[in-house]
């Protein structure tokens, strides 16, 4: 892996970033908590009201929002990671890349919703092949999720990729052990590919799963 060098990234219009740094909604957010939800959800956030902004630059200051917003969830890493997750590890899992993939190919998103951070989603076009589009992580604040925020951000990242023609496929490598984020990605049409790895860096294998794009 290979950390991001800020001269190389592709600018970012300077409509797409805030000029200061987004308020992580924690406090007053009324978590739904997994089993008390019923479908429909009459309470689910609508895709329009979430907006993804992308963050190109890890000195902006976005960027270390996201990283707090990584850190503020010890549990699914503890779950999910053979190391601690803190600023600096957020901060180079953010800023990574794999060895073969080119920055301009990498696109980091806040989601925003009603103007405030709720969410991370970093997504990697034409990887690990030309026609795959891989999301290398979609986390939502831990007390608002339920909501449809993931659902939403999934909703927005169609949206902004439908003119990405070379795209055949999303792609996502799920920790075998998180049955809850199996869930969420076969509810949204991915389905086991057969393809797991393991790394030294998580706990237990990941599974690959795919869907149309
Ligand atoms: C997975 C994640 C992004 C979903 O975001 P979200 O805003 O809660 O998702 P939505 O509200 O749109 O959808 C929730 C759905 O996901 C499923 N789900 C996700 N996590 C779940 C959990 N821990 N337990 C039960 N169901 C879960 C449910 O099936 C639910 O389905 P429903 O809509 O029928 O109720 C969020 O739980 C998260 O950030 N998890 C930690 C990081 C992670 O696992 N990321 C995915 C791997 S990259």
């Amino acid at each position: 892996m290979k950390r991001l060098d800020p001269h190389l990234l592709t600018p970012v219009a300077p409509v797409d970033l805030p000029t200061a740094p987004m308020p992580l909604d924690l406090p007053d957010s009324r978590p739904i908590p997994h089993h008390s939800r019923a479908s429909p959800r009459p309470e689910a956030v609508a895709s329009s009201r979430l907006t993804l902004h992308r963050v190109a630059n890890p000195a902006d200051p976005v960027f270390r929002d996201l990283c707090l917003l990584l850190c503020s969830d010890p549990a699914y890493w503890a779950q999910t990671r053979t190391m601690t997750m803190d600023a600096r590890a957020a901060h180079d899992m953010l800023g990574n890349l794999p060895a073969d993939a080119s920055p301009e190919r990498k696109y980091l998103w806040a989601l925003r919703l009603d103007g405030k951070l709720v969410g991370c989603l970093d997504v990697l076009r034409q990887w690990p092949t030309r026609s795959t589009l891989s999301i290398g992580l979609l986390m939502v604040a831990p007390n608002l999720r339920g909501q449809g925020i993931g659902h939403a951000a999934l909703e927005q990242l169609r949206l902004r990729t439908r003119a990405w023609s070379d795209v055949r496929r999303w792609r996502v490598a799920v920790v075998e052990s998180q049955a809850g984020a199996r869930r969420f990605w076969r509810g949204k049409a991915f389905s086991e590919t057969g393809q797991s790895r393991t790394d030294a860096a998580h706990s237990a294998p990941l599974v690959v799963m795919e869907r149309a794009a």
